[in-house]
């Protein structure tokens, strides 16, 4: 069952091939000071409806999520357009390492727990969202303004190399929407996704298994089709009984391996749309290259944490529930033991 016979092997890969990827030293101006706090005062916090439904009976974590106001009149290409993708965020740190993120609300963006292995000091990173380069030039106020420091990186206490590989990192300060920054949804199971052919997968990796992205290093779209586990595992040439793939996982990609994620696109999001709404499916986590035939990406399967990241969340957000005496009881015990301090 799952990789649970198999712990070594994809620790081992996770080596290799997570998907976290340098920034060239030295490159280009990375935005504004790393650190530079903002510099207006926050906005009320969003809505957070618990319980709230997606689509067939699905639970939807917060509400309102996943609107694209942007629509692109060509779809298909490489290169993405400003404000396409909402809720990518980019996770840097000071050392010039970076990974992608979600932004599933006003205070919390969601990544890969690989990611913070080498840099697990909170005060080196920041997020940086509403951005389509990877390097926005020094002088933007646009990209400064919209840059927040960490307060907190919570990776999964399960997280092992590429294993439960999913983290949460709590925004210092709150972050304003607008037609550039949304938040992503969220479901409790995304099964109904499966064996779509038109999922997508955004990062600002590398563009090949060899190249970086070149300037103007702007983000790069790919469209994915979700496969089955048992599928994928049998791609993978798992011998009979074995599965390298478990249920925390999902792979997408397409099985001659002509699209794909690569170093630097970890901790991005795999998304899929229904009815107008769109919805985070993974998380990048790890492949045996970028881009071979039988060899899909490997996604953190988000609704299996949903749980986890409702709990987190909830922490911090208003407690409608207050009214419940039971609840009323339980909650700061529950919060006392579960939620990080
Ligand atoms: C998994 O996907 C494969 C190939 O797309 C298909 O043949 C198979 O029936 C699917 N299995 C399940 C359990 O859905
Ligand atoms: C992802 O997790 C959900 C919730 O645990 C589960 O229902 C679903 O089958 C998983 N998806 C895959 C592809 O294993």
């Amino acid at each position: 069952m799952g990789t649970h016979g198999w712990p070594l092997l994809p620790l081992l890969l996770s080596l290799l091939l997570c998907r976290a990827g340098p920034l060239r030293p030295g490159a280009a101006g990375l935005g504004a000071p790393a650190g530079g706090g903002r510099a207006h005062s926050p906005p009320p916090p969003g809505p957070q409806q618990e319980g709230a439904s997606g689509p067939m009976d699905t639970k939807l974590l917060t509400s309102p999520c996943g609107h694209q106001e942007v629509r692109p009149l060509i779809l298909g290409g490489w290169e993405s357009v400003p404000g396409r993708w909402p809720w990518q965020a980019l996770v840097m740190a000071k050392n010039g390492l970076f990974c992608g993120g979600s932004l599933l609300s006003r205070h919390w963006v969601l990544s890969a727990a690989h990611c913070f292995e080498k840099v697990p000091e909170v005060s080196k990173w920041t997020v940086q969202l509403g951005e389509l380069s990877l390097k926005s030039p020094s002088w933007s106020w646009r990209a400064h303004s919209h840059k927040y420091r960490v307060k907190k990186i919570i990776v999964n206490p399960k997280a092992r190399g590429v294993l439960n590989d999913i983290a949460l990192v709590r925004l210092a300060s709150s972050v304003t929407y607008n037609k550039h920054i949304q938040p992503i949804c969220i479901l409790s199971s995304t099964a109904m996704f499966q064996h779509r052919p038109d999922c997508w997968v955004t990062g600002w990796g590398w563009i090949q298994e060899n190249q970086k992205l070149l300037p103007p290093y702007h983000l790069q779209e790919v469209r994915v089709t979700i496969l089955n586990n048992s599928r994928c595992n049998e791609l993978f040439s798992m011998p009979i009984g074995r599965s390298l793939i478990s249920n925390d996982m999902i792979c997408a990609g397409a099985e001659d391996g002509s699209v794909d994620t690569c170093n630097g696109d970890s901790g991005g999001p795999l998304v899929c749309e229904e009815k107008g709404r769109w919805y985070q499916v993974g998380v990048v986590s790890w492949g045996m290259g970028c881009g071979h035939a039988r060899r899909p990406g490997v996604y953190t399967n988000v609704s299996s944490f949903f749980p986890w990241i409702q709990l987190l969340m909830s922490c911090t957000a208003p407690r409608p529930g207050l009214f419940l005496p039971l609840v009323f009881l339980a909650l700061p015990w529950v919060s006392w033991l579960l939620c990080p301090s």
